[in-house]
């Protein structure tokens, strides 16, 4: 089983899109018995909310129902748990870098280094922006998603 960790910095945006979006790539391919999918946010502010209403709207369009998701903080723990911790922007890596274990670096990355598409390194943070962000942040996502599970497909199934 590989274990794929999304994170943003609310955990109502940007890390449960790309956990709704990997999921159901990852389910239409058959492969949701080997790949286990989360996400958390670096911050505490929206823990046990579901994403955000727009992120919910934009997803649903896509044909993702994010509904039954729930916000909550990524911890220490989480590096013991997960293989792959994708950050979505630097400030979320950084913040990772702060609480990541000895030895466990090499599993923290930017989302966006799995993008083929898009030169942007960071997925920027919709919350404060109108819904073409949301849309944006959607487009990324699905990009770094394919990428992603290339390369979950070369290295671990
Ligand atoms: P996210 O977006 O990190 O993509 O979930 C945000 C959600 C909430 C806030 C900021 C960003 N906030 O300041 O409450």
């Amino acid at each position: 089983m590989v274990k794929v960790l999304f994170v943003c910095l609310g955990n109502i945006c940007r890390s449960p899109s790309a956990e709704g979006v990997f999921r159901k790539l990852v389910t239409d391919q058959g492969l949701g018995e080997y790949i286990q999918i989360d996400s958390a946010g670096t911050h505490a502010y929206h823990v046990g909310s579901p994403p955000d209403e727009r992120a919910r709207a934009a997803a649903l369009q896509r044909g993702i129902d994010m509904s039954g998701l729930r916000g909550r903080q990524v911890d220490e723990g989480d590096f013991y748990l997960f293989d792959y911790i994708l950050a979505m922007d630097r400030d979320n890596e950084y913040n990772l870098q702060q609480i990541c274990p000895p030895d466990h670096e090499t599993k923290l990355r930017l989302f966006m280094d799995y993008a083929d598409n898009w030169n942007e390194r960071e997925v920027p943070d919709p919350y404060y922006g109108g819904h073409a962000g949301f849309e944006r942040v959607l487009d990324m996502i699905e990009d770094a998603a394919a990428g992603l599970l290339e390369d979950i497909r070369k290295n671990h199934l």
